[in-house]
């Protein structure tokens, strides 16, 4: 649920001076992961940036089960999301998770950054995770044929060369995966969290971002998404 919602409800009066555009649809985003998508503010500054955008202002409404407790600076945002810490991608898909909270949270756009605890707590092959993969995008699909969907490159971990190595097999691999994918109906679009973003700086524990890689996340997402929106909203179509 957007805050502006509630904000229209106690103040009717001030609808005029709210514009949420009468002939756009609202498009649904959800947000999907582990704690790096649970963790800090980074869907806060996204929700911010759109809602700073006149063109975009209301357009987006976050969904999911999970609500973020951050502060971030005192703003309202929109909560919503499907980060659940702990969680690996192959269990997740396993389990057919994503299709129960989509089932609850019906989405138009689909951002997903998992692997991570599959990695951190084990080895999978880089071949799992992206079986994983497919099956999540199967279920993302089942519950919306038209589900425009975002996949990271991940961000790195900084527990080891070992375990960092894996992260960059995986994400050498999600290129041509993604591609392989790729419909018309439901366009799959790669964003590259891991270029640039500084372990030693990025990450307070290791695993997760430090409020510099939780701008970096923010700003990595923040293009591909607007592009998916576009998509849904039926301009920029390329
Ligand atoms: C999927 O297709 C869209 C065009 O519909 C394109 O912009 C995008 O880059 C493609 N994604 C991948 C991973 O090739």
């Amino acid at each position: 649920m957007r805050p502006s919602q509630l904000i229209s409800l106690l103040l009717p009066c001030a609808l005029s001076l709210s514009f949420p555009r009468q002939d756009q649809k609202v498009v649904r985003w959800m947000p999907l992961g582990d704690s790096i998508t649970d963790y800090g503010c980074w869907r806060a500054w996204i929700y911010l940036r759109l809602q700073n955008d006149p063109d975009l202002y209301d357009a987006v409404d976050l969904v999911g089960g999970e609500h973020a407790g951050e502060i971030c600076d005192d703003s309202e945002f929109d909560r919503d999301h499907e980060g659940h810490p702990g969680f690996p991608a192959i269990q997740m898909a396993n389990e057919g998770r994503v299709s129960a909270w989509l089932a609850r949270n019906p989405a138009d756009v689909v951002t997903m950054h998992l692997g991570t605890v599959d990695i951190v707590r084990g080895k999978p092959r880089t071949e799992e995770l992206l079986k994983a993969y497919t099956t999540l995008v199967g279920q993302m699909r089942g519950a919306n044929p038209n589900m425009r969907i975002v996949v990271a490159q991940i961000i790195p971990l900084g527990l080891g060369v070992e375990k960092n190595e894996q992260v960059k097999e995986l994400n050498r691999a999600i290129p041509a995966w993604a591609a392989s994918q790729n419909t018309t109906a439901s366009p799959v679009w790669v964003v590259d969290l891991f270029t640039g973003f500084e372990a030693e700086v990025d990450l307070y524990d290791g695993i997760h971002a430090s409020p510099s890689g939780i701008q970096k996340i923010a700003d990595g997402f923040y293009p591909t998404l607007l592009t998916a929106i576009k998509h849904v909203q039926g301009v920029g179509l390329d």
